[in-house]
């Protein structure tokens, strides 16, 4: 299986500044098109769960779903949680054979969150597992996580702190970034995914990837966002080519499984391999 650790996939991006895509899958079939989409591209890719669809499948049949489909799969992949603020399904997943893990305990103040992140990153590290970490809710709810509220910021002193003693692999800033579409353009703090990355050499997770332009993915990937998530474009491609299919199908009274997948699996394939392209992910498997 060519899973490898997300600290060695976030470390070459880094390096080379271009971002690995972080696609939000929802079942098999969008597993197996993102899949398909970076060995056609050649990328590099990190599968991420919610809580939502861990949940959903229960942690170790959507484990044995995505070693089944990574089996043949000739590019580096790895297998992330992605926000969750819930201690016992982080050491599930860990226990369970996850790569890396989102702990999002932004709702804790800040020394709590610490003293809470380090516990978890000295679990992930007896695991060979790795960690993100989170000091500051992303506007916008995802699969039930987040508040639509605006989130407190913190320094630049206390998020430099908070990742040196943490030890965390990656960290997420909220930089006026939001999950799900932006209703408004977004204002985008780019000098902070800067100074972190030059104060503490940890890559940055960019949250929020849907709706941002090309020239704003290339911006903040050339200043250390190594990780770049993408959620709501998957939902939406997926369940948009599949009103699409079944209006047509409805019109022409043809009702056929295999050919409904095979346009779900080619709007999602197109969609994940756009991204890698402008990620710059695109030829860097190794
Ligand atoms: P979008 O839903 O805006 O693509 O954000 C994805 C994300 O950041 C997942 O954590």
């Amino acid at each position: 299986m060519p899973v490898v650790p997300m600290k060695e996939l976030l470390d070459r991006a880094l390096a080379d500044r271009y971002g690995v895509p972080a696609f939000n899958i929802v079942n098999d079939l969008s597993i197996e098109a993102v899949l398909a989409a970076a060995v056609e591209e050649h990328s590099p890719v990190i599968l991420q769960t919610s809580v939502k669809t861990v949940r959903m499948y229960g942690r170790a049949q959507l484990f044995d779903i995505v070693g089944t489909l990574v089996r043949d799969v000739a590019v580096p992949v790895t297998l992330h949680l992605d926000h969750c603020p819930d201690r016992s399904v982080i050491s599930d997943c860990l226990a369970g054979g996850w790569n890396s893990v989102l702990f999002d305990a932004h709702e804790l103040d800040v020394a709590e969150n610490l003293r809470q992140t380090t516990e978890v990153v000295a679990e992930a590290r007896a695991r060979g597992a790795h960690v993100e970490g989170e000091i500051e809710g992303i506007q916008g709810v995802e699969d039930g996580i987040g508040s639509d509220a605006a989130s407190v910021v913190q320094t630049l002193e206390v998020a430099v702190d908070f990742i040196r003693r943490t030890g965390v692999d990656c960290f997420a800033p909220a930089i006026g970034n939001a999950h799900g579409q932006y209703t408004s353009a977004p204002v985008l703090d780019h000098q902070r995914v800067s100074d972190l990355v030059e104060a503490t050499g940890v890559p940055m997770a960019l949250h929020g990837g849907t709706g941002l332009s090309a020239e704003q993915f290339q911006d903040l990937i050339a200043r250390g966002c190594a990780k770049v998530n993408i959620s709501t474009a998957l939902k939406q491609v997926f369940l948009q080519s599949s009103l699409e299919f079944l209006r047509d199908a409805e019109a022409r009274g043809k009702w056929d499984p295999p050919s409904f997948f095979t346009h779900q699996r080619s709007a999602v394939m197109g969609m994940a391999v756009e991204h890698m392209r402008t990620f710059g992910s695109s030829g860097r498997a190794w």
